[in-house]
């Protein structure tokens, strides 16, 4: 148990980089208390660190693979250890897959109902009565606009996100009676800004579907673009999702510190 116990704290999933790492900094200047994870044990190591010199009072690192079944419950007992409850929960980590139906091979469509599907729906199980425990306790699912808008080559990946928004509807009629309510936020392909920690680019991998759709990765500035059939304007659940994080109205804010 730690001095952290009692405030307001947050686990983040997929928090060593991108927009996970984004939120997470977020949370770290409102002086939330941290569980992160990755699989890449080293940059989550500096992460941690990175995050505690923003305002995080602690940040709890734990590496580990979401395709691992295992792992929801290593990270539910380390939070509960260190927290107590849990104020905030943002399912973020997720793996691009793209391939057309007819191609899509099995073990890829396994990992990616794995990581993006069956690790959020087995965390919010080990963790839902950490968040019950704790005022009014917030959950954001990175979804995607491919979950909303068919995107040719995007078949499982689509399938996973439009899943996850449906589950952050089922998740608010099941639990908002008891105090724990649910934002999907489905951002467009963007590339990310790394804020504080590491200027280089991150490595583009093969998996990506920006890479597949001719983004390059990293570099200054964010930069965004439609792709596929989505939309040019921003899509209302996107906005939904902006403002769940940013509004406090006038009570105690999402995600972050009284
Ligand atoms: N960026 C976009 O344009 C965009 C658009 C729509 C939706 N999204 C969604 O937003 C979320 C974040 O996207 P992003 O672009 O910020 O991703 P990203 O830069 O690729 O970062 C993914 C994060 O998740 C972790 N991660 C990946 N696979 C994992 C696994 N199997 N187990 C545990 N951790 C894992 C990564 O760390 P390790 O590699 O060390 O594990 C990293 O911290 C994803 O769910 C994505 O689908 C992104």
């Amino acid at each position: 148990m730690t001095e952290a116990r009692g405030r307001a704290s947050a686990l983040v999933t997929g928090a060593s980089r991108g927009i996970g790492l984004g939120i997470a900094e977020m949370l770290a200047r409102r002086g939330t208390a941290l569980t992160i994870t990755a699989r890449d044990e080293e940059r989550l190591a500096d992460v941690s660190g990175h995050l505690r010199e923003l305002g995080a009072p602690e940040v709890v690192p734990v590496a580990g693979d979401l395709a691992d079944p295992a792992l929801p419950d290593v990270l539910g007992k380390r939070h509960a250890e260190a927290f107590g409850d849990l104020g905030c929960l943002v399912l973020n980590a997720g793996v691009g897959t793209a391939a057309p139906i007819g191609d899509l091979p099995e073990a890829r469509l396994d990992k990616t109902l794995a990581v993006n599907l069956r690790a959020p729906v087995l965390l919010l199980q080990r963790l839902l009565p950490l968040l019950r425990a704790a005022d009014r306790a917030r959950v954001v699912v990175l979804s995607s606009i491919s979950g909303v808008y068919a995107e040719p080559g995007l078949a499982a990946y689509g399938a996973t996100k439009a899943a996850l928004n449906s589950l952050v509807e089922t998740l608010n009629a099941e639990e908002s009676g008891n105090g724990v309510s649910a934002t999907a936020i489905a951002p467009r392909l963007r590339r990310h800004r790394h804020v504080g920690l590491d200027p280089r680019p991150h490595p583009t991998r093969r998996d990506d579907p920006g890479e597949r759709l001719g983004h390059a990765r990293g570099g200054a500035g964010v930069a965004e673009r439609p792709v596929g059939g989505a939309p040019d304007t921003d899509h209302p659940r996107w906005d939904v999702g902006l403002r769940s994080l940013n509004s406090s109205e006038g009570r105690r804010e999402p995600c972050g510190a009284t």
